[in-house]
């Protein structure tokens, strides 16, 4: 099942989707630059309304995104990464990283939960943040090198094409990104290449509520806010099936719009005996 619904009838050469990942770097770029200016609270509220229309205000709390929603998690990272934060779950949370691991995190921004996530997996395990936008990369460094933590790496490039060898990874975590790709399909298998045998998915994500308009999914305004090319959790789970994920298990969190819900994602690859 592909996604793609771009209209790059101007540029033919173009890879699929491509006009949507522009629109989508050219915000989180200037989110960052807000984050790295010191204010955190514009690049947010840039988020938050991006993701609510006018009709959200009657139907959706205040803290949706963020760094308010960490709670205790938060104190693995520092206050300055969180701020910066723009997911709407806390994967970490759920994930049950052990030490030793390696963890991928797929889209990492500001680099919270690689934050959280080097913590817990310790100094004998690594966390490897992936993001196509270079000043959430800049900024996740900067807060990287202030938190004093050796174990991480930051890397550009795409879900879509994951720049590493298959089989390497042992937990795949991500924070309101995979909605935000043309092609879930790809992005799940490219997330299952990289997952040893018996690794762990853990992610949060915006799922589309089954009755979503056409009009509203398909909306390419709305694509880099949330909504727009979220999967319903029907689909979520058939295509994480179809990318080889099993035991999978979708839990609705809160409400991020009228017709779109947050979500936390779990699955796993099987074991090569299985
Ligand atoms: C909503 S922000 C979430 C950032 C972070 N996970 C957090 O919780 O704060 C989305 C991030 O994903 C990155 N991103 C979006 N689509 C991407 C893609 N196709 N490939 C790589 N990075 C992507 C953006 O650059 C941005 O930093």
């Amino acid at each position: 099942m592909s996604q793609d619904t771009t209209a790059s009838a101007d540029r033919p050469d173009a890879a699929p989707g491509q006009s949507i990942r522009d629109a989508v770097r050219e915000h989180y770029a200037a989110a960052a630059r807000h984050s790295a200016a010191g204010d955190a609270d514009k690049a947010r509220q840039a988020e938050a309304a991006g993701c609510c229309t006018d009709s959200c205000a009657t139907t959706v709390d205040a803290a949706v995104f963020g760094g308010d929603l960490y709670g205790d998690e938060a104190s693995g990272a520092t206050a300055e990464a969180v701020s910066a934060s723009l997911g709407c779950g806390v994967p970490t949370a759920v994930a049950e990283l052990h030490p030793g691991e390696t963890v991928l995190d797929l889209g990492s921004g500001a680099g919270t939960d690689v934050l959280i996530s080097a913590r817990r997996v310790g100094p004998h395990g690594r966390v490897i943040g992936l993001d196509m936008t270079p000043e959430m990369l800049d900024l996740a460094r900067r807060n990287a090198a202030q938190a004093g933590v050796d174990n991480v790496e930051f890397v550009q490039g795409y879900l879509e094409q994951i720049p590493l060898p298959g089989a390497i990874v042992d937990v795949v975590i991500s924070n309101c990104v995979i909605n935000l790709a043309a092609d879930k399909t790809v992005v799940l298998a490219e997330a299952a290449r990289v997952l040893r045998p018996g690794g762990r998915l853990a992610v949060s994500d915006v799922i589309a509520d089954p009755d979503i308009d056409r009009s509203t999914r398909d909306d390419a305004d709305q694509w880099t806010g949330c909504v727009a090319g979220a999967l319903t959790r029907e689909d979520y789970a058939r295509t994480l099936g179809e990318a080889g994920f099993v035991d999978v298990d979708i839990v609705e969190t809160h409400r991020v719009h009228p017709h779109a819900v947050s979500a936390i994602v779990r699955a796993r690859i099987p074991d090569r005996a299985s």
